[in-house]
């Protein structure tokens, strides 16, 4: 199902008989998922950037559904080190929960903080942030996560990339202070791919 939620962006329920417990994804189906993942990453990535503030403005429902299937739980605070100097736009990776739990810190152009796990949702390998497309990408089997939500948006993982919850404290110290598990059985992807 598309719903739209933004200029050029839809949201997008991945179809029953292309969920990870289906024995047998029709011809269709798997088609259709290949046509998804043959879309242009870049333009894409860029897009939802643009368009995602709009999102659950557009999508009040979903923001609901959202809040209702995160769980958050806490860990020890860690301040993040160089995280009051990160320019907008830009990117820093660091360790939280523990350090071998690899996690990036966001910086929107509007000035907003953002952090996730690095752990792939897929298998585990870690993504990388692609700073021209502003997407999260997985090296292992191409998975792509918006940098906005962490939604995944190509690939084959089936939930969001895990949030870092964040804490600004006095003098502009930002501290990671738990995490957000996210939900599954949602990617956001292009209109023009929106099979109208
Ligand atoms: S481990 Fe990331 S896409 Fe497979």
């Amino acid at each position: 199902m598309y719903v739209a939620v933004g200029p050029g962006v839809h949201y997008v329920a991945r179809p029953k008989d292309m969920t990870e417990g289906s024995k047998h994804m029709s011809r269709q189906g798997e088609a259709e998922w290949d046509r998804l993942s043959r879309t242009t990453r870049r333009t894409f990535c860029t897009n939802v950037m643009l368009t995602s503030a709009g999102l659950l403005l557009a999508a009040p429902n979903l923001s609901k559904a959202v809040a209702a299937q995160e769980s958050e739980v806490a860990y020890p605070p860690r301040r993040i080190e160089g995280a009051e100097t990160l320019l907008p736009g830009g990117s820093l990776y660091f360790n939280y929960p523990s350090r071998n739990d690899p996690a990036v810190l966001l910086r929107s152009s509007d000035g907003e903080y953002k952090a996730y796990s690095r752990r792939c949702s897929h298998a585990g390998c870690s993504v990388d942030f692609d700073p021209s497309s502003r997407c999260l990408k997985c090296p292992c089997h191409r998975g792509t996560f918006d940098a906005r939500m962490g939604y995944v948006m190509f690939g084959p993982p089936r939930r969001p990339l895990d949030q870092i919850v964040l804490q600004m404290r006095a003098g502009g110290q930002l501290w990671a202070v738990g995490k957000n598990f996210g939900r599954e059985g949602e990617v956001i992807t292009e209109s023009s791919i929106g099979g109208d």
